[in-house]
């Protein structure tokens, strides 16, 4: 609220209450005006201090613990106690702690989630309460802008975390604010709890979730459905984002509920779009046109079709058709090339089947078709890996991929660095520095021939959360291929590329806050030239932007007034 032109904040909240209110609470910074009002005299130690002097005290504290686990465990309780000092202490050191709460620590820190468990965030919807999913909604306020919702089916390149992953729709809604300043208040992590096939949970004492194998099948489908129903009629206009769910699952959600509410994939999506961006980027410092391209993905799940799809259409876009630019493409998923005489083949595979009479003679006697055999007859421009097969792209694989073309564009994108296919270290020392790479995971700067090379890391952070900014700023009843395809353009722009093969292919996760307000501003204008958009096309874009953003600072409160009611 504004107040002779003073922003503050109206509550009713006092005493040990509001210092309970994560959202609210400002702890030693409460001044002695605050203490009076808010009845808090006492209930603090007598210093008041800064949210720098608070920030100085909590890097210290951070600091001393002993390993990214515990670092990771520290930020989440300040989270649960003093939200603004929390995102103003991870935006101060964006590049030291975004690795802690969000991937690769996460992973683990959803590993430990039941051991570790606190203080619950967000809403567990699960499978038992399928009756009762409107009153576990109508436990929450309506101002409702965001939903990241998962089944925990497979975090990270981890596997199926049961209840356990809530962690992941937490940490995207904490990234969506780090990068791109939504208001932490009006976003909302979702567990719709199945149950969980992972025997380790199953058999923990502490496990926090529903304890039971996974509901599959059509049960599952129809339990989604009442959530999706629910949250509709509870968040109307909400912006929903799938995170984590099983490939299928997460492909089959996707097509049955894109056309009827506003939602995104990020595994699919957004890591599409990260990856066309990298390779846009890469096509201009080798001088190919897209259309010139040929692209083997290693690994055909979530995210390599994903990406193979994201690239597609960009190849359609510019004048292919779609047969044409699906020919460009070379699959490989745990049963090795994707050929058109599989049984069973996913529906989103099948577009990129390649006739099996190409394939029946690259194999040795006696041997299924590897990956050596693909690299070695397609000749790719562009091997992207997404598999989570460690090492998988050894010495003679990157070999015969630089023997094929000059500069090689080389994405091992698996996560964590234990499952990429393989180190930019390696790619670059087996390619005499020729090839360019972005990997999953980030890399320390690589010293090759007396230089320092920093290696591009492909992290869809640089893209969703300012997708999201701009689907709210735009009030969008849906996310288009356009929005989508602006969020990528806006991204490869904004980096500053060098003549030189190794410049840096994305911009840096420090430059994050910057990336997100510009592609929310580019998908805003395509939302209203789309006409998805719910706002006046008039809108001055950049100050809606900029009005939107949340800002981890501390602002005054008022209190609401009680009236009593007159005899
Ligand atoms: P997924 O399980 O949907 O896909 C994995 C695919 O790899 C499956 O198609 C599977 O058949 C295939 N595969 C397994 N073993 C193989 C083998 N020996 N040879 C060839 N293919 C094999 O998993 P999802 O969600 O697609 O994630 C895959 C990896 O990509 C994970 O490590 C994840 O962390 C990473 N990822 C990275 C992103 C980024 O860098 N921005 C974004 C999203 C995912």
């Amino acid at each position: 609220m504004e107040k002779n032109g003073i922003t503050y904040i109206e509550t009713d909240l006092k005493g040990i209450q509001l210092l309970r209110s994560s959202q609210l609470n400002k702890g030693t910074a409460f001044s002695d005006t605050e203490r009076k009002k808010f009845s808090l005299k006492g209930l603090l130690p007598p210093v008041v201090e800064t949210i720098e002097d608070q920030m100085q005290r909590a890097y210290h504290q951070y600091s001393l613990q002993t390993d990214d686990l515990q670092k990771n465990i520290f930020l989440n309780n300040l989270y649960n106690t003093n939200e603004t000092l929390f995102f103003r202490l991870i935006s101060e050191y964006i590049e030291e702690m975004m690795p802690i709460i969000y991937t690769p620590t996460a992973g683990l820190a959803i590993q430990h989630y039941s051991d570790e468990f606190r203080t619950p965030r967000g809403v567990y919807i699960s499978y038992p309460d399928q009756d009762n999913i409107d009153e576990i909604l109508n436990n929450l306020s309506n101002d409702i802008d965001l939903i990241v919702l998962t089944d925990s089916e497979q975090i990270l390149g981890i596997g199926d975390q049961g209840a356990n992953g809530i962690g992941i729709s937490v940490a995207k809604i904490v990234i969506y604010t780090l990068c791109a300043g939504i208001d932490p208040k009006r976003m909302l992590p979702v567990m719709i709890d199945v149950g969980t096939n992972n025997p380790h949970l199953l058999r923990d004492p502490l496990y926090i979730g529903w304890r039971h194998s996974r509901i599959q099948g059509e049960a599952y489908g129809q339990f989604v459905n009442k959530v999706i129903k629910s949250i509709k009629q509870k968040f109307p206009d909400v912006f929903l984002q799938w995170e984590d769910f099983g490939k299928k699952k997460a492909r089959c959600n996707l097509d049955q509920y894109h056309d009827k509410i506003c939602t995104f994939n990020d595994d699919i999506q957004g890591t599409g779009a990260v990856a066309m961006a990298a390779i846009l980027n890469a096509s201009k410092l080798t001088h190919t046109k897209l259309s010139d391209h040929r692209v083997v993905i290693f690994g055909a799940g979530t995210a390599g079709c994903g990406i193979a799809d994201r690239i597609c259409e960009w190849m359609m876009k510019e004048g292919m058709s779609s047969e044409e630019a699906h020919s460009k493409f070379w699959l490989m998923d745990s049963q090795g090339l994707v050929t058109d005489d599989r049984k069973n083949l996913d529906y989103f595979k099948a577009p990129y089947a390649r006739p099996q009479e190409e394939s029946q003679n690259w194999a040795k006697e006696g041997k299924t078709t590897c990956l050596l055999d693909v690299v070695c007859n397609v000749k790719p421009t562009i091997l992207i890996g997404t598999s989570t097969v460690n090492s998988a792209f050894d010495k003679e694989v990157i070999k015969a991929m630089a023997s094929g073309v000059e500069h090689p564009i080389i994405f091992p994108l698996s996560n964590p660095p234990i499952m990429a296919e393989a180190t930019p270290e390696n790619i670059l020392r087996w390619t005499d520095g020729n090839a360019i790479v972005a990997t999953g995971s980030p890399y320390p700067d690589i010293i090759l021939k007396d230089r320092s090379i920093s290696v591009a890391q492909c992290n869809n952070a640089l893209v969703f959360p300012g997708l999201g900014l701009g689907i709210i700023c735009a009030q969008a009843k849906r996310v288009t291929s356009g929005m989508i395809d602006a969020a990528v353009k806006e991204l490869s722009d904004s980096v500053n590329l060098q003549d030189d093969h190794h410049s840096l292919l994305l911009p840096k996760v420090s430059n994050l806050q910057e990336v997100s307000m510009n592609i929310a501003a580019a998908v805003v204008k395509k939302a209203i030239a789309e006409e998805a958009a719910n706002i006046n096309p008039k809108t001055d874009i950049i100050k809606l932007v900029n009005e939107n953003i949340w800002k981890p600072i501390y602002v005054p409160y008022q209190q609401i007034k009680q009236f009593k009611a007159s005899k």
